[in-house]
């Protein structure tokens, strides 16, 4: 894998570069600044180096299909004030863009490309698009980790179609999770939550022969709780899980990994309400699940005391309502607790889980701090990424 640093000469060459801004937003607000303050040394490099920049980005899941709440403009203008440059956003169809036509402003030194989700070519790795793509550019370099986990157009066919390098953060957090798998302690436990059941719930069953304890929080809990014969109201779950949920616990069963999903939640009647503590015996129909419950936090704060390692991806609930994040705080002090006096090593990853540190001013009080949260479990996972093994 060739790193962009060691590329002879970028003078006014232009660079087509995938960052991963798919920053936490609510109602155009960027709730998390973390993914942006990560690309600025590849910006900077780029851009010390004299080069021209062409960004291509994601944010959300627009599906394919123009989305005004999906647009990259607010990220763009908190990157345009960090870096103290004017930047271009383009919104006209990618598909009409000319090499040519595009960085002709010497005021420009980058642009940005609009949400590359908007295409339905990307997820699809189309061919077509990723040459169109190639075609913008002389170079192209992924500096986006943690959406190299997706086999898409702007990852990894690209890389068909143009010199292709490894940016900064990229070649950090490769390094930095590879020293942590080689060097890992025993006992070690697995934390998942968030919101994005279908991206993790297949993963789960490898990572089991790994660790001592998976833990399993946030919604796809509710699957779980579900499987186990009780109701979950109108919280969120994923269709047809239930194959995999039983090959998770047969397979828990010829390791010495133990599965712990929470015995009690907080339920409310919809997401901004107040808590009520539930057993999981007890969910009525009009119920959304939204945090795991104090039984189920002692548990974890057991399992927690009792590891050398613990690797934490997605929060145990909606925190963004401050009634569903006892558990996630709890969960991360109990951690730091530990990390205080050096008696565990912790990793933590994703988008929200570094939102959720953030607000309790705790970035800093863990080991290592991935941008990655799909990525950073199928790292753990032992599988080569997608868009790593392209840029080889
Ligand atoms: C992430 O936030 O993990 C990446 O940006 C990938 O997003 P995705 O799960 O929507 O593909």
């Amino acid at each position: 894998m060739n790193n962009i640093k060691d590329h002879g000469n970028l003078n006014q060459k232009k660079v087509l570069l995938r960052l991963d801004l798919n920053v936490p937003l609510k109602n155009d607000v960027i709730i998390d600044q973390t993914r942006i303050n990560k690309i600025l040394p590849i910006i900077k490099f780029l851009l010390d180096k004299n080069s021209r920049i062409i960004v291509i980005s994601h944010v959300g899941r627009p599906k394919g299909k123009i989305n005004k709440n999906l647009s990259l403009k607010p990220i763009c203008e908190i990157l345009e004030k960090k870096i103290n440059k004017k930047i271009k956003i383009i919104n006209d169809n990618i598909f009409n863009l000319k090499k040519e036509n595009l960085l002709k402003d010497p005021n420009h030194q980058i642009v940005f490309l609009e949400n590359i989700r908007f295409y339905e070519e990307e997820e699809k790795n189309d061919t077509t698009f990723a040459k169109h793509l190639a075609g913008l550019a002389d170079l192209f370099v992924n500096d986006a980790f943690s959406c190299s986990h997706r086999a898409h157009a702007s990852v990894c066919k690209i890389t068909e179609f143009l010199p292709s390098f490894a940016g900064l953060q990229l070649e950090t957090e490769i390094n930095a999770l590879k020293k942590v798998t080689t060097e890992i302690k025993k006992p070690i436990t697995c934390i998942i939550g968030g919101s994005k059941i279908s991206s993790k719930i297949g993963i789960i069953k490898n990572l089991i022969p790994k660790f001592d304890n998976i833990i399993i929080v946030g919604a796809m809990a509710n699957n779980i709780i579900n499987y186990k014969g009780n109701k979950i109201g109108k919280s969120i779950r994923e269709e047809n899980c239930e194959m995999i949920i039983n090959e998770i616990f047969k397979t828990s069963k010829n390791y010495s990994c133990k599965i712990t999903y929470p015995e009690d939640v907080l339920v409310g009647k919809n997401m901004d309400d107040k808590s009520k503590v539930k057993e999981i015996n007890n969910i009525k129909d009009d119920d959304l699940i939204l945090d795991i419950g104090p039984k189920t936090i002692n548990k974890i704060k057991d399992i927690i005391e009792n590891s050398e390692t613990v690797l934490w991806n997605g929060p145990a609930g909606y925190f963004e309502n401050p009634n569903f994040a006892n558990g996630s705080y709890k969960i991360a002090k109990a951690i730091i607790k530990k990390n205080k006096n050096k008696s565990i090593f912790s990793v933590v990853g994703g988008g929200d889980t570094i939102a959720l540190i953030n607000k309790i001013d705790a970035f800093k009080d863990f080991n290592f701090v991935s941008t990655a949260g799909g990525a950073f479990l199928e790292y753990l996972e032992g599988k080569e990424l997608p868009g790593i093994k392209a840029l080889k």
